[in-house]
């Protein structure tokens, strides 16, 4: 219920600015965002491949309607990836993209915006020696974001996608990309559905997400399992052993500020693992799905305001 209201307010501009505005709640923020800038995504880039970890670097922003805003945030992540590059940090650095960051929603040719800002970072990330993945957002841009991915992989095969296991098409979407050269990376799901569209049941997105991932173990792609879940790292870990995938084969992947001793002790054992690392002031959707997604964290939020 808390969790779903949090969802809602994700999306409400009234809740935005009061969530925004409060000096606490950016404290509360840091642990789970980078930081501002691009020099701060640069410095915890440096700080976890020093640690052995890949990393994944999400310039937070969503849903622009702006088309000078769609291509500032492209500009912003060919910044990111100069910098890296400069640094020597692009081999174990990747840029994951949001389309509708990038002007998918735009009326008329947004989907073609999208894609070619797309096109602009992935060229500029091939070059650098990086990856780029696709994150998912909500169900109604899955065929858009598939469509776009189809056309990346031409020219940038590794161009890799976020699929979501609550979401009752995803299986099939699994077997469609569970091909030689495909990256994709299974999550559960972070935005509110409709039960027309996925499973409404956390236990029936857990078995999916198992199901999911046994036909990508099985398959013949690069699987990505980012999930923070140990039942879910466990099966991940049977099924490599079952069809002899080693440990170059797949990765395991964490958000910033997540289960970091759970990312350390995988890292520690000899997995691959990466980490997403979200940076920027645009923080407040992604700030709410991780309150959604573990309402204890809410509870943090208000001791913070409580004991400032
Ligand atoms: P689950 O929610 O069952 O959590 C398992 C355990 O992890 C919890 O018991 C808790 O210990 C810990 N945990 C999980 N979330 C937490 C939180 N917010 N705060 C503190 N502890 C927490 N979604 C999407 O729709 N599109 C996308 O593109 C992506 N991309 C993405 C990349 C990466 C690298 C990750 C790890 C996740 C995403 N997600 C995503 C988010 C994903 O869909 C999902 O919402 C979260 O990963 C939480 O699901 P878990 O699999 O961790 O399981």
């Amino acid at each position: 219920m808390l969790g779903t209201a949090l969802l809602a307010a994700s999306r409400s501009r009234r809740v935005r600015a009061a969530v925004t505005k409060s000096p606490v709640t950016r404290k509360v923020v840091r642990r789970f965002i980078a930081g501002d800038d691009v020099n701060a995504a640069v410095d915890t880039t440096r700080r976890l491949t020093s640690g052995g970890f890949a990393v994944t670097l999400d310039h937070l922003g969503e849903d622009t309607l702006d088309r000078a805003q769609a291509e500032a945030t492209r500009d912003a992540y060919l910044t990111l990836i100069e910098l890296l590059a400069d640094e020597g940090l692009a081999s174990r650095s990747e840029a994951s993209l949001k389309l509708s960051a990038m002007g998918q929603a735009l009326p008329g040719d947004g989907e073609a915006l999208a894609a070619e800002n797309a096109h602009a970072i992935c060229a500029a990330a091939s070059e650098a020696g990086m990856t780029v993945t696709l994150d998912m957002e909500d169900h109604t841009t899955v065929d858009s974001t598939l469509g776009i991915l189809a056309e990346l992989r031409k020219d940038h095969p590794s161009v890799g996608v976020a699929l979501q296991a609550m979401l009752y098409r995803t299986e099939a979407d699994c077997r469609d990309l569970a091909t030689t050269g495909s990256r994709v990376r299974l999550v559960k799901g972070a935005y509110a559905e409709p039960k027309s569209v996925a499973h409404p049941a956390k236990s029936d997105v857990d078995r999916a997400y198992a199901r999911c991932l046994g036909i990508l173990m099985g398959g013949l792609g690069y699987p990505m399992i980012a999930s923070h879940d140990p039942r879910m790292i466990s099966i991940a870990q049977a099924l490599a052993t079952q069809h002899g995938k080693g440990q170059d084969d797949f990765e395991f992947q964490m958000l910033y500020g997540i289960r970091p001793s759970a990312q350390e002790q995988l890292r520690s054992q000899g997995s691959r693992v990466r980490i997403y690392v979200p940076y920027g002031d645009d923080w407040y959707g992604y700030f709410m799905r991780r309150l959604a997604e573990r309402p204890a964290n809410v509870g943090f939020l208000l001791r913070s305001l409580v004991t400032k």
